[in-house]
């Protein structure tokens, strides 16, 4: 079924939410948007993306009118050298909007993953146009099934809920309330409060044995530095600041 784009209007009626039923992805959408001089908080939401873009050139895919394909502009007060910040604010808010829609609970993997039970169930994608962020979320939502080959194990809501189908539009709502949310928290506590914030909601911060995709450097993670990139102790003994790519569980030692 199409979203209930009325729904969601309802219940965020001082939102700008441009919906599509197929686009190739909301991220071309929302550029085009942004660079028509589209104002913090507007949406573009898809039922279907043909092109649906992921981290590091990757695809993203999206099955028609069973997940959550958004972006969504933000014009956060944050330096350059903050913007990892803005990612960390982006899972908090869809961990958050998962539980509270589903009462599933998440995990976050620095710097954008939002997994249950160690399958991913959403990813960010945050693109720095002038001062301006666009970000992408992808939300798993109905899927009963992926194709094979992802680099991570899938997983969705539903899949994580009993196979109960779950609300998109709920989902969402949830989404853009949890991100005015965080948004306050920024604005109020400064990227310490975000900091703190994903540190406690994240098993990967602090003890964790990762192997970090880009190099392959493997040891313990060791906290986040106050611009939001992780550390990682290697077993060189070297405090590592990851800039950028990812990590993964390392399971070997
Ligand atoms: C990742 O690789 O983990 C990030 C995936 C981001 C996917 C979302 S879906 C909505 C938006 N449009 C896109 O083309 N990509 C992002």
């Amino acid at each position: 079924m199409p979203l209930d784009i009325a729904r969601i209007r309802a219940h965020r009626p001082e939102t700008e939410i441009h919906y599509l039923g197929t686009v190739g992805s909301t991220m071309t959408e929302a550029a085009r948007l942004l660079a028509g001089g589209a104002t913090h908080g507007t949406v573009v939401i898809a039922d279907q993306q043909t092109a649906g873009i992921g981290r590091l050139g990757r695809s993203w895919v999206s099955e028609p009118e069973t997940g959550i394909y958004a972006s969504i502009l933000l014009r956060l007060a944050l330096s350059a050298a903050n913007l990892p910040i803005a990612t960390l604010v982006l899972g908090l808010a869809t961990a958050e909007a998962i539980h509270k829609a589903t009462h599933v609970a998440c995990d976050l993997r620095w710097p954008n993953d939002v997994l249950i039970n160690e399958g991913k169930a959403a990813g960010i994608l945050t693109q720095l146009v002038d001062t301006s962020i666009i970000a992408g979320i992808g939300i798993n939502v109905n899927q009963t099934s992926f194709p094979a080959g992802l680099r991570t194990r899938a997983t969705s809501l539903r899949l994580e809920s009993g196979g109960r189908l779950q609300s998109r539009e709920a989902v969402f709502v949830a989404l853009l309330d949890s991100l005015d949310g965080f948004c306050s928290t920024l604005e109020t506590q400064g990227p310490d409060g975000i900091l703190r914030a994903f540190t406690s909601s994240s098993s990967y911060v602090v003890n964790r044995r990762v192997i970090v995709e880009e190099g392959g450097v493997k040891g313990w993670t060791a906290g986040l530095d106050k611009n939001g990139f992780l550390l990682v102790r290697s077993d060189a003994g070297r405090l590592e600041r990851i800039a950028s790519g990812g990590i993964r569980p390392d399971y070997s030692a």
